[in-house]
């Protein structure tokens, strides 16, 4: 797996190639760093190929059914991304969002589970997001629908306010 520095040399090549000045910061998570830029946009530079290339497919899907929104919450809109760089380049968007589709299937769920993780995956759910649950529930069926299986359903990835 890349190191940080690697990562973040990545996301300034991107940058450079594509003349765009990174601006700020925007977090890092288990798959890799993001940061805006003055466009304005968002760069994303992954630790690894295999989740880069499961988000990469994602957004071809997400762009190929004109996907803006779910429910109400932003989906950020792929500009471009780098196969040698491990970059996604995408719209920013602001709260309520949906992002972060590294983790999620595509026709298909990554992993089976059995009923019980399934009950228990849900129970955590249901305590991390609280009253926003049902729309959360709403969000993923309405993904799955255009065939995206989201894993890792979560704040920061779905984000409310
Ligand atoms: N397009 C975007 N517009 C605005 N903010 C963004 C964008 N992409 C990412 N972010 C911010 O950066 C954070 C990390 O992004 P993302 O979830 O894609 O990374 P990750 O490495 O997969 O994170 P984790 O593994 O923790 O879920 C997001 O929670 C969000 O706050
Ligand atoms: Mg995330």
């Amino acid at each position: 797996m890349a190191s940080d520095s690697d990562i973040l040399r990545r996301l300034r090549e991107y940058a450079k190639r594509r003349k765009l000045d990174i601006h700020e910061y925007l977090g890092e998570g288990i798959q890799g760093i993001v940061c805006s830029t003055t466009l304005p946009s968002a760069i994303k530079a992954f630790k690894d190929r295999d989740a880069y290339e499961r988000e990469v497919a994602v957004y071809q899907r997400i762009k190929e059914r004109g996907i803006s929104s779910v429910c109400g919450c932003s989906v950020p809109t792929p500009f471009s991304h780098h196969d040698g760089l491990l970059v996604i380049h995408m719209g920013i968007v602001r709260p309520p969002f949906v992002l972060d589709f590294a983790s999620a299937g595509l026709d298909g769920p990554l992993f089976e589970h059995s009923p019980e993780a399934i009950s228990d995956w849900i129970e955590s759910r249901m305590d991390l997001f609280g009253d926003r649950w049902t729309t959360v529930l709403k969000i993923i069926s309405v993904f799955r629908s255009h065939g995206i299986y989201l894993s890792d359903v979560k704040p920061g990835n779905i984000t409310f306010e």
